[in-house]
């Protein structure tokens, strides 16, 4: 007899809600012990069975015959030695003394006022907190950005045609991951990196680890000011989400006193559907930039009004299969 289907009762949706915050600290212990380490070197994991078998039922780990744990692909992202590696994500999200964390307890303040909840919290906001007053955290969300950026480049790289030659500038693109991917796919196109200065040491690092310092330049700016001249393809991932639409409107000006005519914008960002089911991702990201840094997701018609009000023309989104779209534009 096929089992009939139920309707899941609310009190057990309920405490499926509630329990996504114990679920999200098992992910931080569980990254913050080095289990993922430890089990992917044969060691002992440092934590009880009743531990790991919790952590089985989220799908970080699978329990094998003989009671031993291997990782799943999920589980594995906590490893901390491997590229794209989450652990570093993983403890500047859910630490409970880092930034985010304190940030997100006041969630209340920005749910009422649409207020930078970031703010309330530090007084002052959080790109003063990674470059002056907590550097460490800052040095491990450059991580952070860097790992979820191996994660998500490949999509972009195979669905967004770049040109071949010609200078592509990545405005605040952290140590360099994607413009990297980009000069490693088009032999003849060369970089800039630009970004804020404490990003400097980690993204000479990594274009020199790369092989790329011929071709690809850090420079260091604030892109309220000025951004680097004569590019043919200007790129900018995961910023503007960052801003409210006056700082946006800013950049975007700084970007258009910059950029030949003949060169085009490129901006990497999560462009947000008109529905309200689970797996509509952008609104929880909607809710980390507010609670973070009083910034906002966009819809269609918000890019499109951003970029027509600022000297731009979208030309065209391209979406992914990640939660990232390419959104194309041309001086107006
Ligand atoms: C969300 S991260 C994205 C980094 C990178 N584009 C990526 O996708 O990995 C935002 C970046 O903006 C940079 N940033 C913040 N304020 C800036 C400013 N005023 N001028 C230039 N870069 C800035 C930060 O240092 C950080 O690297």
């Amino acid at each position: 007899m096929q089992p009939q289907h139920q309707p899941v009762p609310p009190h057990a949706l309920f405490f499926d809600l509630a329990w996504g915050h114990f679920r999200a600290r098992l992910v931080e212990v569980f990254a913050t012990l080095g289990v993922a380490d430890a089990i992917a070197a044969g060691l002992n994991p440092g934590v009880n069975e009743r531990f790991l078998r919790t952590c089985a039922t989220i799908g970080l780990v699978q329990r094998l015959e003989g009671g031993s744990y291997a990782l799943t692909p999920v589980g594995n992202l906590l490893r901390s030695d491997i590229p794209g590696s989450m652990r570093p994500a993983a403890l500047a999200i859910l630490s409970p003394n880092c930034g985010h964390y304190k940030a997100w307890e006041n969630l209340a303040y920005s749910a009422q006022t649409e207020g930078n909840a970031f703010i309330k919290t530090y007084g002052h906001d959080i790109w003063e907190y990674y470059t002056r007053t907590n550097p460490a955290e800052g040095e491990n969300f450059n991580k952070t950005m860097q790992g979820m950026s191996v994660g998500f480049i490949g999509a972009i790289l195979d669905l967004y045609q770049l040109p071949a030659s010609g200078l592509v500038v990545d405005i605040a693109g952290g140590v360099g991951t994607m413009i990297c991917a980009f000069l490693k796919k088009q032999p003849g196109l060369r970089g800039i990196v630009m970004d804020l200065e404490f990003t400097r040491p980690g993204a000479e690092a990594y274009i020199a680890g790369e092989g790329l310092q011929d071709r690809c330049a850090f420079r260091a700016g604030d892109f309220f000011q000025s951004v680097p001249t004569g590019g043919d393809l200007y790129t900018m991932k995961w910023i503007l989400h960052d801003w409210n639409d006056e700082q946006s409107a800013r950049i975007l000006q700084s970007i258009h006193r910059a950029m030949p005519a003949h060169a085009k914008l490129a901006l990497v960002e999560a462009v947000v559907p008109d529905d309200d089911s689970i797996a509509n991702n952008a609104r929880m990201m909607d809710m980390n930039m507010m609670v973070m840094c009083g910034g906002k997701e966009r819809s269609e018609a918000e890019w499109r009004e951003l970029l027509g009000s600022n000297g731009f023309q979208l030309e065209r989104i391209i979406p992914t299969p990640t939660p990232n779209f390419v959104i194309e534009a041309l001086k107006k």
